[in-house]
């Protein structure tokens, strides 16, 4: 098998979608992640006062556009799925969103007094199991849910829409 992660599978969407609006919000996730990872392999040799705005910048992006991104799936996406394929659905995937959440407040703790040397290991390590935990999410939600949405009624699907344009406007990918 081939790895799934950072990787979109092959799904044809039209233009303007609700699932070009998701998959559109994954491709600016994924650009930030690559800072997770780009971060955990400079930080052993980063001096502080950059070391900490490089995490800031990351805590930012997890806490500002992560978290809201899932907040925005439990509310209209997850619903729409599980009237698909049953009530429960999703649950699984509301807890990959409880544990990235719990990550990100451990990252927040890990890197609140001086980052010497072992702060800087852990951190390393949450950066590297978030970029992860986020990763493999993702190609669920495109390998498993994506496709099915075809499958809502047009009054379903036009709502879906009108939620998740609102909340993409609100997003975006900021270096
Ligand atoms: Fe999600
Ligand atoms: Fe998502």
């Amino acid at each position: 098998m081939t790895t799934p992660v950072g990787t979109a599978p092959a799904v044809t969407v039209p233009l303007g979608s609700v699932e070009q609006l998701i998959e559109d919000e994954h491709t600016a996730i994924r650009g930030h992640l690559s800072h997770l990872r780009g971060l955990a392999r400079d930080l052993p040799t980063l001096d502080e006062i950059t070391a900490r705005q490089r995490v800031g910048a990351v805590l930012d992006f997890l806490s500002g556009g992560l978290l809201p991104h899932a907040a925005a799936e439990e509310a209209v996406l997850y619903p729409a799925i599980d009237g698909l394929l049953g009530t429960g659905a999703t649950n699984t995937m509301t807890l990959d969103h409880e544990a990235i959440s719990s990550l990100v407040t451990e990252l927040d703790t890990a890197v609140r007094g001086h980052l010497g040397p072992e702060q800087r290991a852990e951190t390393q390590r949450l950066l590297l199991v978030l970029e992860g935990l986020v990763s493999t999410h993702l190609w669920k939600e495109e390998a498993a849910y994506v496709p099915l949405l075809a499958q809502l009624d047009p009054a379903a699907y036009t709502a879906l829409h009108a939620s998740i344009a609102a909340h993409a406007g609100d997003q975006g990918h900021a270096h």
